[in-house]
């Protein structure tokens, strides 16, 4: 069977090109891109699907409330037949009835270990607080904000004089690694959920 995923975006989709790379390189092995879909217009995520031959959606979400923009998601996902819910870089939380529709389907990256540092410039908030490790989670989306089951993580130093953008490149690159990885072991069925564990064979 071969796995149908869909990505969400906002912005410059590095991490969606790491996708596309991994499965175009046979590293993750029957699945597909079958759909990008951003909330930004000119989110240049879209432009790297198209380059792939994939078909691109942007739904604007000032044409509707919450529910309703859920809804407009949901039903690309539905048209595309998506078993995998990928967010690359998707400033933006699902609610509740996605979340339901494709529960333990949806994986997110984060620029933080989690469970610190939580939503917006995760990196910024590291540095201010002065913690000398730092890092990414890949998990599962539940309702909350960045706080489902986490699949794995990857940390790296913070070095003295580091800016934001010297450590969110540090970060960046190991994002690269984690998310094809994780990606990887949902494609081949290798991880099963435990409670907020989950346990990948
Ligand atoms: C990444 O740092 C990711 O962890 C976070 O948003 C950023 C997106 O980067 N959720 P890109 O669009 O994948 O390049």
């Amino acid at each position: 069977m071969v796995v149908k995923i869909a990505v969400l975006v906002s912005g410059r989709g590095s991490n969606l090109q790491t996708i596309i790379n991994s499965i175009e390189k046979g590293y993750i092995e029957n699945a597909g891109i079958n759909v990008v879909i951003s909330n930004k217009g000119d989110a240049y995520a879209l432009e790297r699907g198209k380059n792939h031959g994939i078909s691109t959606v942007f739904l604007d979400p000032s044409r509707c409330d919450n529910a309703g923009y859920d809804r407009k998601i949901l039903e690309v996902l539905k048209q595309y037949d998506i078993d995998l819910l990928l967010l690359a870089g998707y400033f933006q939380l699902l609610g509740p009835e996605i979340i339901e529709a494709y529960r333990n389907r949806i994986l997110n990256i984060h620029p933080s270990l989690l469970p610190s540092f939580k939503g917006l410039r995760a990196q910024k908030q590291a540095l201010e607080y002065g913690v000398k490790v730092v890092g990414c989670t890949v998990h599962f989306v539940d309702e909350g904000l960045d706080s489902g089951p986490i699949i794995l993580q990857s940390c790296v130093p913070v070095i003295q004089g580091d800016t934001e953008k010297t450590l969110t490149a540090r970060i960046l690159e190991q994002e690269h690694i984690i998310y094809p990885e994780a990606v990887r072991l949902f494609v081949e069925g290798k991880l099963k959920i435990k409670g907020r564990t989950v346990i990948s064979f």
